[in-house]
């Protein structure tokens, strides 16, 4: 007779399918307007979390990133790729997955699918980020780079902003069209360009949000007027940058977690004693956000384990008492916890 692992050999797993039927179930605007706020709260304790830039190991293709930090409590990590020539392949730029464990014990209490939910936790933190940094009373969003995060991008703006007009550019015509396609019902004025140049009309918001493995100009200075706030989110690797460093010369730049972003962001261009400011000091009001109307606010965006971490926790708590995850058999669970040997011993044959 088989034995059969215990309720403490069980992990909760989110499958992509669940990832979908929960934001289904949610609606992704609450989803997205939740992240925020979760991502927010954590931002406000940012102290008390574990931080070390993440542990990446590059190729001439792409990376491989691990993403951990702790808040004493809980433990988490994603695993998360940047392959920016996949795509051409038929396979995803981005995927992930992640893992949240209870400090006490060590024991891993959710594993989930991060593809989704990594675009789900960047959309969220860049909306974040521009609730304390854009213009007040922004309507038009111009959108740089329109693949597999892009729309989140936009309907997080939508949601947590209130933008009501996008404009959409991409080298790739077919890319636009793809993502014009999938906001045409989201309520959002969609407004597709030929050029990036054009994108910038009316927007008081760019975000970038474009792959490539070498250092790229998606934005020259000449393109951007006073007054705006760029939400960078492309540049996050070393090497891999996309806005002229003229631009930077003129912003105030936000930043996650400057150990990394120096290594990574945009800021790489920059001379180390530039000042830059850590994001969560204007979410807990140490430090200034947006001046006045003519300053450009540069969020030079990453990427950052605690909002994956967040994000995470997020899902541990949304799934509880749904069917939108399934039990994996994952942790050993002898009788006798000293007795693993006889624990594999007993399920012979
Ligand atoms: N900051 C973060 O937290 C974070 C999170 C996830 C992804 N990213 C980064 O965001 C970027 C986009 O990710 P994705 O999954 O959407 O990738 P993707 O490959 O699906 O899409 C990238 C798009 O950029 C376009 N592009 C490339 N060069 C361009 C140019 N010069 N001008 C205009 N468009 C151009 C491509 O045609 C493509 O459609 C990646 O670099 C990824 O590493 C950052």
């Amino acid at each position: 007779m088989p034995l059969l692992p215990s309720d403490l050999a069980y992990v909760p797993f989110v499958s992509v399918e669940h990832m979908m039927g929960l934001v289904h179930h949610l609606g992704i605007e609450r989803m997205l307007r939740d992240l925020a706020d979760e991502i927010e709260a954590d931002f406000k304790r940012w102290e008390l979390f574990d931080k070390t830039p993440r542990v990446a190991s590059h190729s001439d293709v792409g990376v491989i990133e691990l993403m951990p930090t702790s808040d004493g409590e809980m433990y988490g990590f994603k695993y998360v790729n940047g392959h920016p020539k996949n795509t051409k392949d038929g396979l995803q730029t981005v995927t992930a997955f992640g893992l949240l464990a209870d400090v006490d014990t060590g024991y891993p209490k959710l594993l989930s699918e991060m593809t989704l939910l990594t675009a789900l936790r960047t959309a969220a933190t860049s909306a974040m980020a521009a609730r304390h940094l854009a213009p007040k009373g922004t309507t038009t969003m111009a959108m740089i780079g329109n693949g597999a995060q892009s729309e989140f991008q936009c309907l997080a703006f939508k949601a947590i902003c209130g933008i009501d007009t996008v404009r959409l550019y991409d080298i790739d015509e077919a890319a636009t069209e793809k993502a014009a396609r999938n906001l045409a019902a989201s309520g959002l004025k969609v407004v597709t360009c030929k050029s990036g140049e054009d994108a910038m009309e009316g927007a008081q918001i760019i975000t970038t949000c474009t792959a490539d493995k070498q250092y790229a100009t998606i934005l020259t200075d000449n393109m951007i007027g006073p007054g705006v706030h760029i939400n960078a989110i492309g540049g996050d690797c070393p090497g891999k940058t996309e806005l002229h460093r003229d631009i930077l010369l003129r912003s105030e730049i936000f930043v996650e977690y400057p150990e990394q972003t120096w290594i990574e962001g945009e800021i790489q261009q920059l001379e180390k004693d530039h000042p830059i400011t850590e994001l969560w000091r204007v979410i807990t009001g140490e430090a200034q956000g947006r001046r006045d109307d003519k300053q450009i606010t540069l969020f030079d965006s990453v990427g950052f384990a605690i909002e994956d971490f967040s994000a995470l926790r997020y899902i541990h708590k949304a799934v509880q008492g749904t069917g939108y995850f399934t039990k994996l058999d994952m942790l050993a669970d002898p009788d006798d916890p000293r007795d693993l040997f006889g624990m594999l011993n007993r399920s012979k044959g």
